[in-house]
C-alpha cells in the first residue's frame, strides 16, 4: 500500500482540517481584536470538496481527522461534516474524527455530534475566572463554555480533553486550579506552550512560561509520575497523583515532536499545508476545480509533503512567523 511518507521518512497519518476561520472568540494568542481578514466565501471549500480531499488522504492511510477552525462549530453543515467523514472507508476502515473547539455551540450540538460519529473532543478553556476569561478571549462567555463543556460530558464524550495555552501574568497562576477542576469533572488537562502565532506578534520566547515551569508549580500540590508511550502525540503526559487522571503539556516551542509529526493540514480555503509554520502551500482548490481526478488530488498531497521541514525552526535564526494569522491555519 502506497502511504504518505516524507523525505524524513515520516509517515502521515493524522489530516488537520480547518471548517472556517471565523471564531466566536477573539484569543490574544490567535487573534487582533479587530480587522480581521476573514477569506473570502467563494475562496472556502464547500463540503463535497473538502470530503474528497478528505476521501483521498483516507484512501492513502490517513487514520485520524481533526476539526479545527477558527471555531469549527460555526460552519452551519458541522454535523453533516462530521457525518460523512466518519463513513470513509480507509485500508484500515473508517478514520477517528475529532474536534478542537471552544465548547460555545456544544449545547445545541453535542448530542448530534456523537450520533454523527464524533468520537472525541478538546475544549479550550484557559482561565476559570469569568473577567481573566473575558479579557483573554474579548468575549464575556466563560459560563457558555462551562455549558458546552457539560453538554458534551452529557452527550457522552470520553475522554474530554481541556487545552489552556500558558501565559505568564495571565494565567500562570491558574494551572493548579485548572488540574482539580478537569480532575473533579473526569477531563483531561493539557497545557501547552505558546507558540508565535499571535497577530500582535508579540510572542517573546523569554517571556514564554515552558514545560519545566509549568511542572514545577504543578508539582507544588500535585505527585506526577510520568507517562511513557508518547508516539506521535504532541503531549507529554503525567499521572497525577497516582492517577487515573493525566495531565499533560505539549512543549511545542523546549521539546519539539516535530521528528515524530504525522500531519498535514487543509485550511478551510483548500490549501495543504505541511506544517503549523509552513512559509508555502499547496492550492488543492484549484485542483479540486479544475475538474482533476482523485489522482491529481493525491499529486497535491505529496507536492505539499515533498517541502515539509524537519521541523519548525521557532528560536532558530531566520524563523519567520506564518503569514496567515493561527484562526485560519486551524489549530
Ligand atoms: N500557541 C499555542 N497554542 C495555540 N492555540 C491557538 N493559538 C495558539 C498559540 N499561539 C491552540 C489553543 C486552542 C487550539 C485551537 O490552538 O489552545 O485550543
Ligand atoms: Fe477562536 Fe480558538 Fe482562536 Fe480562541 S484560539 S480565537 S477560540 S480559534
Amino acid at each position: 500500500m502506497t502511504v504518505l511518507v516524507d523525505r524524513f521518512g515520516r509517515a502521515h497519518h493524522d489530516l488537520r482540517i480547518s471548517l472556517t476561520d471565523r471564531c466566536s472568540l477573539r484569543c490574544t494568542y490567535c487573534m487582533p481584536a479587530e480587522g480581521v481578514p476573514w477569506l473570502a466565501r467563494p475562496s472556502m471549500l464547500t463540503t463535497d470538496e473538502l470530503v474528497r480531499v478528505a476521501a483521498v488522504a483516507v484512501g492513502l492511510g490517513v487514520r485520524e481527522i481533526r476539526l479545527t477552525g477558527g471555531e469549527p462549530l460555526l460552519r452551519p453543515d458541522v454535523v453533516d461534516v462530521v457525518r460523512r467523514l466518519a463513513t470513509l472507508e480507509g485500508p484500515s476502515g473508517p478514520p477517528e474524527v475529532s474536534m478542537t473547539t471552544n465548547g460555545l455551540r456544544m449545547p445545541a450540538l453535542a448530542g448530534d455530534l456523537r450520533a454523527a460519529g464524533l468520537a472525541r473532543v478538546n475544549v479550550s478553556v484557559d482561565t476559570l475566572d469569568p473577567e481573566r476569561f473575558a479579557r483573554l478571549t474579548r468575549r464575556d462567555k466563560l459560563p457558555d463554555v462551562l455549558a458546552g463543556l457539560a453538554a458534551a460530558a452529557d452527550a457522552g464524550f470520553d475522554p474530554i480533553k481541556l487545552n489552556a495555552v500558558v501565559m505568564r501574568g495571565v494565567n500562570d497562576d491558574e494551572v493548579i486550579d485548572l488540574v482539580r477542576f478537569a480532575v473533579r469533572h473526569g477531563y483531561q488537562m493539557r497545557f501547552i506552550e505558546q507558540m508565535p502565532l499571535d497577530a500582535g506578534h508579540t510572542w517573546d520566547r523569554g517571556e514564554m512560561v515552558d514545560q519545566a515551569e509549568i511542572l514545577e508549580r504543578l508539582r507544588a500540590a500535585f505527585r506526577l509520575t510520568p507517562l511513557d508511550g508518547r508516539g506521535a502525540a504532541p503531549a507529554e503526559l503525567w499521572l497525577v497523583d497516582d492517577g487515573p487522571a493525566t495531565v499533560g503539556v505539549i512543549a511545542s516551542v523546549t521539546a519539539p515532536f516535530c521528528g515524530s509529526c504525522d500531519r498535514l493540514r487543509l485550511t478551510a480555503d483548500g490549501q495543504l499545508r505541511s506544517c503549523l509554520f509552513a512559509r508555502t502551500e499547496t492550492d488543492v482548490r484549484a485542483v479540486l476545480r479544475s475538474g482533476a481526478d482523485d489522482a491529481s488530488i493525491e499529486a497535491a498531497l505529496r507536492d505539499c509533503l515533498a517541502g515539509k521541514k524537519a521541523g519548525h525552526g521557532i528560536g532558530e535564526p531566520g524563523f519567520v512567523q506564518p503569514d496567515r494569522p493561527m484562526s485560519a491555519i486551524g489549530g
